[in-house]
């Protein structure tokens, strides 16, 4: 076994779960504490966990079984350590001022000489904090939006786009049996990956995504060309974040306000209510939610994973600490966290999939 300069270290996922991130953990860990003889200590939910001091050594029968295991066996929360306390949310505390502070003495309680954090935009940016602070910290990209900063996919991102295809293939039978249009909307927050590739794989005949606002105008006619072809049903792929021309006009504060005053609980009860007012045609919903997130992750999602994992072992053995793992030019890279903080991966209004797809039909709502 090589002696290393990390001898023991902490390993936590934040923010959503993601098919992969038990592949992810198991390839961090078997690496570091099989192949470099490091002591694993896993903590429970995310930074609440290292805020807590809620944490525990790991033993190899712990990355036993769990490759092709949804979920995460160390639990995960949306904490954000390092939220300014101004009294103005519920979530706010007195005692919220002091996480950071919390955290350092944790690390140090637990005899942590680095750690690893697995976890989207959120998760990378408290990670870059952490490291100013003066943390050993390595990330790794985990999110089924495949919005983070720097790397050409995160892990989970493959397996939702799996799970929404196979979504899609079924409502193609409904759709075409009772000749309706069919919106299917899909997770991704701010951008539209999930919705561009889950869609274009899905063969959807109309696809809206928040980079590319839309008109109701446009999706009509694109329906409507549709039914002048002779096919008397489509379906109608929108991403959660997507929103009108008119809308993205908007200021940010003002376009909040807007939506939270409409009476549809999301983008794809809206759409499809403007599409039968537009165009007559019958419109049915399905929002796909949570079901993206679940289950075993894909077989390319377990590759990356464990590519990952295995990447972030070697960093922490090299020392090399302030980086999160990445996939850059087709190939296992790393990137400062400095870079990836605060920032989002949006879908280029010129990818090359955007163009693919209108060279099949597939309409954009937006031309
Ligand atoms: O980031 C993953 C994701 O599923 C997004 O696609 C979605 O907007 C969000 O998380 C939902 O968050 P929550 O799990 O807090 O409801």
């Amino acid at each position: 076994m090589k002696a290393s300069r990390v001898k023991r270290f902490g390993i936590l996922t934040s923010g959503g779960d993601c098919p992969g991130l038990n592949a992810a953990i198991r390839g961090v860990a078997k690496a570091a504490s099989g192949r470099f003889g490091m002591e694993v200590v896993g903590i429970s939910n995310g930074y609440r966990g290292l805020i807590d001091g809620d944490a525990r050594a790991l033993s190899q029968d712990d990355f036993s079984g769990i490759l092709t295991l949804g979920g995460t066996i160390l639990g995960s929360s949306r904490e954000k350590p390092f939220k300014k306390f101004d009294g103005s949310t519920s979530s706010d505390s007195e005692a919220g001022k002091n996480k950071p502070e919390l955290i350092m003495r944790n690390v140090e309680a637990l005899g942590l000489d680095a750690l690893v954090v697995l976890g989207g935009n959120g998760t990378n940016t408290t990670a870059h904090l952490l490291a100013q602070e003066g943390l050993s910290v390595i990330g790794l990209p985990k999110t089924i939006d495949n919005d983070i900063w720097g790397t050409e996919v995160s892990f989970g991102f493959h397996s939702a786009v799996d799970i929404a295809t196979e979504s899609i293939d079924r409502l193609h039978s409904t759709a075409s049996s009772h000749n309706r249009v069919m919106v299917i909307e899909l997770m991704g927050h701010k951008t539209g990956w999930l919705a561009l590739y889950a869609g274009v794989a899905g063969g959807g005949d109309v696809i809206i995504i928040p980079e590319l606002p839309y008109s109701v105008a446009k999706v009509a006619s694109g329906l409507e060309r549709r039914r002048a072809e002779g096919k008397h049903f489509s379906i109608v792929v929108v991403a959660e974040g997507a929103m009108s021309a008119e809308e993205a006009a908007l200021p940010k504060k003002e376009r909040k306000l807007r939506r939270e005053s409409m009476p549809y609980p999301s983008i794809g009860y809206r759409l499809a209510a403007e599409i039968e007012k537009a165009t007559g045609m019958e419109a049915r919903v399905t929002v796909l939610g949570y079901l993206q997130r679940g289950g075993t992750p894909s077989p390319y999602d377990r590759v990356l994973a464990t590519a990952f994992g295995t990447a972030a072992a070697e960093l922490l053995e090299q020392g090399r600490f302030g980086r999160m793992v990445a996939m850059r030019d087709g190939r296992i890279d790393t990137i400062p966290l400095a870079d990836v903080a605060d920032r989002i991966q949006t879908v280029p209004t010129d990818h090359p999939l955007i163009g693919t797809a209108r060279l099949v039909g597939t309409c954009f709502g937006n031309s």
